[in-house]
């Protein structure tokens, strides 16, 4: 694994959210069998195998983030206890079902392109920012085992009240349970899709001069009643 692909790598505040969000309910982790789409430096995943998760599962599209993430796993003592695969979202685990699945999926609003080092795949959800998280969605309730539960990051300017409705479509409830500003490098706002830009300003967009940040979540998805 050569620095450069590590660097590709590198944890974002988004990860750090999710991680946060898990650690505040270690009970709810412990002894559970988890999967996290779009694996990366699986680094979520390690945080699940310290709280006591009984298998950790991943999916990565890119080759690089499987084999970074099987050496982290496996220098972290949970080797025996996970699995990477690469492939496409629910492909790799076509069947399964699992107690918690997490994901930190690529969903801002802009085309593909490589941004700060990292890879097309890693940030791009396309021009409406939903094209992994709709089907990401679309998949949840077949591979949530019963009294199952997911938590994803989710931008607060990629429209949160569209997943509600989508997990409301399949008989789960959506629930936010924590909340933060990330930053937007001007780097990225200028690749935004300009009609989510102009929509999401002063809303869950707030610029400060040259600096801006956005209103970022970690939802729950799972039947209704099962939430924390
Ligand atoms: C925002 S990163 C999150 C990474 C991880 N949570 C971390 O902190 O290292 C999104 C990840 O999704 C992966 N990805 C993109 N498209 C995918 C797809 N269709 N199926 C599976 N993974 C995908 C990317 O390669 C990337 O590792």
């Amino acid at each position: 694994m050569t620095g450069p692909a590590l660097t590709a790598l590198r944890p974002s505040e988004y990860t750090a959210a999710l991680i946060q969000a898990l650690q505040a309910e270690a009970p709810r982790v412990r002894g559970k069998h988890a999967l996290e789409i779009g694996s990366g430096s699986a680094v979520v995943l390690a945080a699940l195998g310290s709280l006591g998760a009984a298998s950790l599962c991943g999916v990565d599209i890119e080759q690089d983030a499987v084999d970074a993430g099987t050496l982290l796993l496996a220098k972290l003592g949970h080797g025996a206890t996970s699995q990477l695969h690469r492939g496409d979202m629910w492909l790799p685990v076509a069947g399964r079902r699992f107690d918690l699945i997490v994901a930190n999926l690529p969903h801002f609003p802009m085309e593909p392109c490589e941004l700060s080092g990292r890879l097309p795949t890693w940030s791009s959800g396309g021009s409406d920012g939903r094209w992994l998280l709709d089907p990401f969605l679309e998949g949840l309730p077949i591979h949530l085992a019963p009294g199952g539960r997911a938590l994803l990051t989710h931008n607060g300017f990629v429209g949160v009240a569209r997943s509600r409705e989508i997990a409301v479509r399949h008989g789960l409830a959506l629930n936010t349970i924590l909340s933060t500003l990330v930053y937007l490098p001007t780097e990225k706002l200028d690749r935004m899709t300009p009609s989510v830009l102009s929509a999401e300003e002063g809303r869950t967009i707030h610029r400060y001069g040259p600096y801006s940040f956005a209103d970022m979540h970690i939802v729950e998805i799972a039947a209704p009643g099962t939430a924390g």
